[in-house]
């Protein structure tokens, strides 16, 4: 069945796929439809890439990532709840390439993705906000993080900042193994 364009065209559009509490709390917590688009875009350059969302709520980021691009989306959520009514969606709308995971996002590995996308899942909780500095340092040359919002920490400087928009959007590449040894 699959979301057509109208559903992509506002977040009023896209949120009413979602059971109304869920969609009442899009504003403060899922990324707005246009954002997703453009993030989804800058992470995933070709088919067969692999995407993961540190956080990903209903998986809004995803499952606009996952009609919007060739790319594979998934989506590690902490909360049960968030989990079944994000796949409930998923599977009503027979969305392709994209799959929520429940569980703690920061303990899984993240050296098989192409790509990493963090909308500030963590508030002030230091521990996490350290860890996932650390996971950062797992992603293979060449592969991509856009935060939105940051995430409270900061991107090691193993990676290149490509691209800022103000504090909300910034795209990051992590530096080929030989520009990291000349410091570049
Ligand atoms: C601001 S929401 C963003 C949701 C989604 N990424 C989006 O943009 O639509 C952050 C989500 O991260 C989740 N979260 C926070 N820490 C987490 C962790 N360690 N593992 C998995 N989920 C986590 C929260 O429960 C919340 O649903």
């Amino acid at each position: 069945m699959g979301l057509g364009d109208e559903h992509l065209r506002t977040d009023e559009a896209f949120d009413c796929i979602y059971p109304p509490p869920i969609e009442r709390l899009s504003r403060p917590q899922w990324t707005p439809v246009t954002v997703a688009k453009r993030a989804a875009a800058l992470l995933a350059s070709g088919v067969g890439q692999s995407i993961l969302d540190v956080g990903a709520g209903v998986g809004k980021f995803c499952v606009v990532g996952a009609v919007t691009t060739e790319a594979r989306f998934v989506g590690v959520e902490k909360r049960d709840y968030l989990v079944n009514v994000g796949q409930a969606v998923i599977d009503r709308h027979q969305i392709e390439r994209v799959e929520l995971v429940r569980g703690d996002a920061l303990s899984i590995d993240w050296s098989g993705f192409d790509g990493i996308y963090i909308f500030n899942p963590f508030g002030g909780d230091e521990r996490s906000i350290r860890r996932a500095e650390e996971k950062l340092w797992e992603l293979r040359p060449g592969a991509r993080v856009v935060t939105y919002h940051g995430f409270g920490g900061l991107v090691p400087d193993v990676y290149r900042r490509l691209a800022s928009d103000g504090d909300r959007v910034e795209v990051w590449q992590r530096r080929p193994a030989r520009a990291m040894r000349l410091g570049r």
